[in-house]
């Protein structure tokens, strides 16, 4: 079967994946250790100037909500701490990996545009009311939620052109087409994808979890965090609203278990989503995406 073929295609590759930019092999690593340092830190990510400034142009955005300009990483690590810093840079380092063109029907930027849609609610959901003990660990969850499309269209081309065409004549949601084709969705793909560079749990168990429902999410320590909840609204607002685009523009809209674990109202989210769209399209242009 074709599919079966394509799946072996990606699994193949998804070995072979290209490597992080140094800065966020290194950043991942300095995470994990308990002894790492603030200045060591800084000054491992300072040798990367692209992602030094991508860094502190994020945290300068109005949605940060800081109270003066940093300006510089010495200075980030020292307001924000080491990890919200470290988060930054690892999202953006995979971003910086996943980033270039893409599939002609689908469009790279906008994906990008739609996955930060979805970091910066997610961020701003988990930060106000302090619906999460980590909202910058929740951002770089909500960046990466869907790197499992960009891989399929990296290594698996044909059969995501042919999700993207199924799409365009079926009005049912991204993961269901590819679950249809392929067999498997981008929940799974991004999954192993995630693991194979070793990110963060709560990355990997947000990416593998954010289209199911709380009672089937199993598998990891944190599969029950209310991370996915949040992001699960949030990519449902970033849809819902038509900032960016994911693929697809039909999205089924989270239960009210859902919306109850990330402690927020419906109308409370489309407020932060409508608050934050002007943000979210000026961000994306610092970031050169
Ligand atoms: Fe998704
Ligand atoms: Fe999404």
């Amino acid at each position: 079967m074709a599919n079966q073929e394509e799946l072996k295609k990606i699994i193949q590759a998804i070995q072979s994946l290209p490597t992080l930019p140094t800065v966020a092999v290194k950043v991942n690593s300095l995470i994990k250790s308990p002894t790492a340092g603030a200045a060591e830190l800084a000054k491992v990510i300072e040798l990367d100037q692209s992602i030094s400034a991508k860094v502190l142009s994020m945290i300068n955005s109005a949605y940060y909500g800081l109270s003066r300009k940093i300006n510089n990483i010495k200075e980030a690590v020292a307001y924000l701490g080491t990890n919200a810093v470290s988060q930054l840079v690892l999202a953006l380092g995979v971003l910086k990996t996943f980033g270039g063109k893409g599939s002609k029907n689908f469009d790279r930027k906008q994906f990008w545009i739609h996955s930060i849609a979805v970091a910066v609610i997610a961020r701003v959901i988990a930060k106000e009311e302090k619906r999460h003990k980590h909202p910058e660990d929740v951002f770089t969850a909500g960046l990466l939620h869907d790197i499992g499309k960009v891989a399929m269209d990296n290594f698996a081309t044909d059969t995501f052109e042919l999700v993207l065409s199924q799409l365009a004549k079926e009005k049912i949601p991204f993961f269901r087409v590819e679950q249809e084709v392929l067999g498997v969705d981008h929940t799974r793909i991004g999954e192993w994808v995630a693991r194979s560079w070793e990110l963060p749990l709560l990355t990997i168990v947000s990416i593998r979890h954010h289209h199911e429902e709380p009672a089937g999410r199993k598998g990891f320590s944190l599969s029950q965090d209310s991370a996915v909840d949040i992001i699960a609204v949030s990519d449902w607002l970033a849809i819902t609203n038509s900032i960016g685009n994911s693929g697809s523009a039909v999205v089924e809209e989270p239960g009210e278990e859902v919306f109850s674990r990330a402690n927020i109202t419906k109308q409370q989210a489309q407020a932060v989503a409508q608050h934050l769209k002007s943000e979210i399209a000026k961000d994306a242009a610092q970031l050169g995406i």
